[in-house]
Formats: structure tokens, sequence, C-alpha cells
């Protein structure tokens, strides 16, 4: 991919030069060909600007998770996030991307109602946003909805296994399939909600060996979360994958430890604050 740069001067969100063509739904799903995904589907969450422009040039996908409401607004759970909040900033992700297809998940209470329902919510999402696909958590009881959707014009990615938004009924956010009846039933749902008409699913938090059973057995890409190497891509919170909370689950690898750093940087500031040592004259304004 060219290289672009941000133009602060201008604006923190527009890249210079304007890059080229965006990631298109057929190019994801197209990635899988007689179920096999030669190179795996990079996916990470963003929910803000300037998360997605350092993020955009790494990833296939980026996902405007639902999860913001516990790592942007401190919620106890998917539950509370709301349409509003969804669209705010899927809206911002788009701005700060030019190469990833921007996902934007459609928030517990928006869909599952009826079709209808769905499609109001999700074509909302994608006016207000910009971005190419939605993504919706359920199997079968989800696969009339994920027709309807696809067959006007909005692109879905599934999501089965664990399925946040429903913690009330799941009594946590354990890894499933761990029994054979449950790990028929998440199985049966992957292949409904493949054959709805999803252009890419989600697979969370269940068995390895389900999960490559799962991405062995359905047509379209499968990115694992929690699930197994052998899927079709991969799929972290990003502030997860940066170490910005200290303690994360088994499944999440670390690939920094951000917490600390900022933490260090903000007293080291404190300090230089209360010293007076900031701001030095490199940081003042005098006369020429
Ligand atoms: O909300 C989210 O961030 C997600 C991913 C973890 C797949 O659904």
């Amino acid at each position: 991919m060219s290289k672009v740069t941000i133009d602060t001067d201008t604006s923190r969100a527009t890249p210079s030069p304007v890059p080229g063509k965006r990631t298109t739904v057929p190019s994801i799903r197209g990635r899988k060909i007689d179920g096999r995904t030669e190179q795996p589907i990079v996916m990470l969450t963003a929910y803000t600007m300037r998360m997605a422009q350092l993020l955009d040039p790494h990833c296939d996908m980026l996902l405007v998770g639902d999860s913001l409401g516990q790592v942007i607004y401190g919620l106890p759970s998917t539950i509370p996030v709301t349409l509003d909040m969804m669209c705010a900033h899927g809206a911002a992700v788009v701005r700060g991307s030019w190469h990833a297809l921007v996902g934007v998940d459609m928030p517990f209470g928006s869909y599952e109602e009826s079709p209808a329902q769905a499609f109001a919510s999700a074509s909302r999402i994608m006016k207000d946003t910009g971005g190419a696909a939605v993504k919706l958590e359920g199997g079968e009881a989800m696969a009339p909805t994920i027709d309807f959707l696809a067959h006007r014009g909005i692109p879905v990615i599934g999501h089965v296994g664990l399925t946040p938004q429903a913690v009330n009924v799941l009594g946590g956010y354990g890894v499933r399939g761990r029994e054979g009846g449950e790990a028929d039933r998440i199985l049966s749902d992957a292949r409904a909600v493949a054959d709805a008409g999803a252009f890419v699913m989600v697979v969370e938090g269940v068995m390895e060996e389900l999960a490559t059973k799962i991405a062995k057995e359905v047509a379209i890409p499968v990115i694992g979360i929690g699930a197994s190497a052998e899927c079709d891509g991969q799929v972290l919170v990003t502030e997860d994958m940066i170490g910005l909370f200290e303690r994360t689950p088994r499944f999440v690898k670390r690939y920094d430890d951000l917490a600390s750093r900022i933490g260090k940087a903000a007293e080291t500031y404190a300090g230089e604050v209360r010293s007076r040592a900031f701001p030095s004259s490199d940081q003042t304004y005098r006369p020429k």
C-alpha cells in the first residue's frame, strides 16, 4: 500500500494525497476460495478517528464494536449502548480511515424485534457513518433478518458463539461450546448465518475444536476472537491488544503495555508542572 501522510496543518482527519480505493465487501468475501483463505483477514476494533488513522494501514477491516460501551464509556456491558453512540463513533472511524472496510455493530435492541426494525437501524448506521457493513449478534434466530438486510443493500457481518449482548441469558462471558449440545447449536448457528447471506462472520469465545470446525464448514470467512488459529482471520479489541488495560482475558495477546507508559508520561508531566520545569522556553511564545 502507498504511504500517505496526514496534513495536520489543514485537518487532523484527512490524509494527503487522498489514497486509492477502500477494501470492499466482495474483496473480503472473496478471500475465502473453496474453503481456504490464503492470507488471513486482519481486523481490529476502532472507536475514534485517531485510532482509526493509526490502525488503518495495517488492517483489512476496522470494527466499530459495541465493546465501546465498556472501553470508552465505562459501562458494565454492551446492553446500554445506543444507536446514537454507534453512529457518532462509526462516522469518526470512517473519517480516520481510507483503506480498511469499516463495519459498525448494531447495538442491543436496535435489530432483534423484526427485519424491518433492523433495516431502519442498519440504514441509519450506513447513512450516518459511511461504513460499508453492519454486524449483528445471533444465529438461527437472526437468519431471516440477515437475509432481509443482505437482499436490500446492507452487507452483514455475523457474530456467533459467545455473544456479549446475550450476557444475561448466558450468565457471563465464559467460553461457549464446551459440551456437545451447545457446540452443535453454535455450529448450526454459524451455518444459518452463512446461508442467510452474511459475507463474513465473527466467532467469539468458543473451544478451539469447534472454531476450527466452523471455519472448515462454512463458505464465508470466519474471523476468530478467542477461537482458533485455523480461522480465516482474527480480531481483537485494540485497547486490549495495546495493553491499555492491566487485566485482559486469556485469549488476548498484549503487544504493548500502554497503560504503564501512559501512567509514566502523566507522572513525569505532573512532576514537571509542579516543579515549573514545564513549560520551558521551547514551549513558550517570546518576541523573536
Ligand atoms: O464489540 C466488539 O468489539 C466485538 C468484537 C470483540 C468482535 O464484537
